[in-house]
């Protein structure tokens, strides 16, 4: 009989991707995005397994163990890739999630796929678990996950933890699945989300269309309560720190400076190539900084680093297109010979170059149109021991509700973008210090452990979750 575990993790990607090389030679990378980032070191720390697709179609690999953690497959179909992962996944439930930025698509042939593969992930964990073990469910691609693992195993402690925002009901309301999905969640003793909102958002829509009982942050459910909080999830701030100290990082920080032409400012966007993260908004901005004539080749530069994200879905093609346009006409415009002004890069990279890039920006752009959190944010804040970056932030990240001495912005708008990116660019080192010493205590007092804790303190006592929370 295989090997039982205690904490069970079930995400819809593993923590690693199968990447092949040139030669064939197959090997495991650690997957994007925020998710793994912040719970791959809470894993490490703890003997747990973890339960995800391996990361490619129709592909059959047994238990193995990477990253210090024992990992389980699920295997996904190329139909289940194209109508759970791409169409549900993240052409229906993704907008609807992000204020409806991009149309979401309502497909029951989508929904149907769903429903099947949250069932094999149920078993999958199910399989895994010990008796009386706590199962942590992660994010939208499993909201009916909690429900299905309860009717398979009652004898398991189940938290689910939302990574991406919860809409309102005037948005959610749309979703002819609403009640499957709300029911899904319940089966969760504890719901964990990003914001206070998102929390009474959800609490709000199982009294609407649920028709239970609710108080306060409770859901009674025949003879359950269901708790739904908030806790904001954060970074590794010490690895972060330890990292940004490495001789070898700052002197490839001082390098990509170099290689920028050493501009008077470096602006650095990092992000996965998505429609929610507002990177034409900003670039838009900076382009207009040299079509007012106040920036000139030579004075800024933007590095915008996009990794590669979701490709096969139509509207992350058209915006690769897009960006690519946008960038491609701007340095026509207004860069000199061997000089962009917008560098931008179609790519992924290792933890050591993101240090280096962070260390290298006098202004970090975080300008999502909507976002659960945004670590990219908070790993920025990390990294700057010497106080010397100024944080350019979304009003519509998550982030914001912590970071308050950011220079915030409407992304949507970009003149007021436009003179903020300005602003920081020429605030002085003692105002960049003091907004940035703000934020890092804020980062460090509120690292992923904390959060981790939090909700596992609280999913395994029935507390309160608070605690990670935001101070306001
Ligand atoms: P999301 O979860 O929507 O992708 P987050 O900002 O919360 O957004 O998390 C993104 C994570 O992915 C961060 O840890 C960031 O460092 C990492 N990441 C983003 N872009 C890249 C990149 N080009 N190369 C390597 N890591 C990246
Ligand atoms: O945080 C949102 C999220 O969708 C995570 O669930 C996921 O790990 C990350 O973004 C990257 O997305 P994907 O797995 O679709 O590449």
């Amino acid at each position: 009989m295989s090997k039982k575990s205690e904490f069970v993790v079930v995400a819809n990607r593993l923590p690693v991707d199968r990447v092949t090389d040139g030669d064939g030679e197959a090997s495991w990378r650690r997957s994007p995005g925020g998710l793994v980032t912040a719970i791959v070191p809470v894993m490490q720390r703890r003997q747990g397994a973890w339960v995800g697709w391996p990361g490619s179609p129709d592909e059959d690999v047994e238990p193995f163990e990477a990253e210090g953690l024992s990992l389980i497959p699920v295997r996904l179909s190329a139909r289940d890739v194209e109508y759970y992962y791409e169409g549900f996944s993240n052409a229906t439930l993704w907008p609807l999630y992000h204020d409806v930025i991009a149309q979401p698509v309502y497909r029951r042939s989508l929904w149907e796929v769903y429903e099947r593969v949250n069932r094999r992930f149920a078993r999958a964990a199910a399989e895994v678990a010990a008796e009386g073990a706590i199962v942590w469910v992660q994010d939208y691609q499993l909201q009916l996950v909690p429900q299905m693992l309860r009717e398979l195993r009652p004898d398991l402690r189940i938290g689910f933890f939302l990574h991406i925002p919860f809409p309102p009901m005037e948005l959610f309301q749309q979703l002819p699945w609403r009640r499957d999905i709300l029911y899904g969640l319940l089966g969760a003793d504890l719901v964990g989300f990003q914001s206070r909102d998102a929390a009474s958002n959800f609490v709000r829509l199982c009294r609407r269309f649920c028709d239970l009982r609710t108080q306060g942050h409770e859901v009674m459910v025949a003879d359950r309560t269901v708790r739904a909080d908030h806790f904001p999830i954060s970074v590794d701030a010490n690895e972060l720190i330890t990292l940004a100290a490495d001789p070898k990082v700052q002197n490839r920080a001082a390098q990509i400076r170099e290689d920028l032409g050493n501009p008077a400012s470096v602006l650095l966007g990092v992000d996965r190539l998505d429609y929610t993260k507002g990177i034409q908004q900003r670039l838009e901005a900076f382009i207009e900084l040299f079509e007012d004539e106040r920036l000139k080749s030579g004075d800024a530069v933007f590095v915008q680093v996009a990794t590669p994200s979701r490709e096969r879905v139509k509207e992350y093609r058209i915006l690769r297109d897009e960006i690519e346009l946008q960038v491609g006409r701007a340095n026509g415009l207004y860069a000199e010979l061997g000089a962009p002004i917008i560098n931008y890069m179609h790519t992924s990279y290792t933890r050591e170059e993101l240090a280096a890039l962070y260390l290298a920006a006098d202004v970090m752009v975080v300008t999502p149109l909507r976002d659960g959190m945004n670590l990219v944010a908070k790993e920025y804040v990390a990294c700057r021991s010497d106080l010397r970056g100024a944080l350019l932030l979304s009003e519509f990240a998550g982030a914001a509700q912590e970071l308050h001495r950011a220079f915030l912005v409407n992304p949507y708008d970009i003149g007021g973008t436009k003179n903020r990116m300005w602003e920081a660019m020429h605030a002085s080192p003692a105002e960049r210090a003091r907004r940035m010493r703000s934020m890092r205590r804020r980062v460090i007092e509120h690292d992923v452990d904390l959060w981790a804790k939090s909700f596992l303190d609280a999913l395994e006592n029935g507390r309160s979750g608070t605690a990670g929370a935001s101070g306001r």
